[in-house]
């Protein structure tokens, strides 16, 4: 790979689902050595978190898989559109809303949705948890889990070794 590839997770709040990617990708990526080559960060379509930790249920149903959610929620900003490669949304609004923040059409082509990497296809978005019970954080761990896996393949075969 030549360069540092840079991803951007989007969710509406930056507190469940986004930061949740953030880290379970951050973790298939240094597993994979190659942290130094990919870059990870996470935000929000919305500010109304902005400076606080994921969700305390995002938090303990992703501390018992092993991941580490610590990043703290920020609002998508225009600047991201050029500094990343890839904007990836959760669900349909975060799209619609990602195209609507783009500022230019290079930024247009930036956007992808989730599920679009996913391996096993049982889903075509990541549902909002924030909401719902304990089965909505752990089914939107075992989509991210299975799209960023997905996502990494993807990376890895696009890419110049
Ligand atoms: P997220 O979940 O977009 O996955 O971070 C939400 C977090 C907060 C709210 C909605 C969804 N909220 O309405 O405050």
């Amino acid at each position: 790979m030549k360069g540092k590839y840079k991803i951007l997770f989007v969710c509406l709040g930056n507190i469940c689902r986004s930061p949740s990617a953030e880290a379970i990708m951050k973790k298939l990526v240094s597993d994979a050595g190659l942290s130094d080559r990919i870059e990870i960060d996470s935000a929000g379509i919305h500010s109304y978190h902005e400076g606080e930790l994921p969700d305390s249920r995002m938090r303990m149903h992703g501390g018992r898989r092993g991941y580490k959610l610590d990043s703290r929620s920020r609002p998508v900003k225009t600047s991201d559109f050029f500094d990343f490669d890839v904007i990836i949304g959760m669900d349909d609004s975060n799209i619609s809303d990602l195209k609507r923040k783009a500022p230019d059409v290079a930024s247009l082509e930036k956007i992808h949705r989730m599920t679009d990497f996913s391996r096993k296809k049982l889903h075509d978005h990541v549902p909002d948890p924030y909401y719902g019970g304990a089965s909505g954080f752990e089914l939107v761990l075992d989509l991210l889990e299975d799209a960023c896996a997905g996502l990494l393949d993807t990376i890895s075969s696009t890419r110049d070794n």
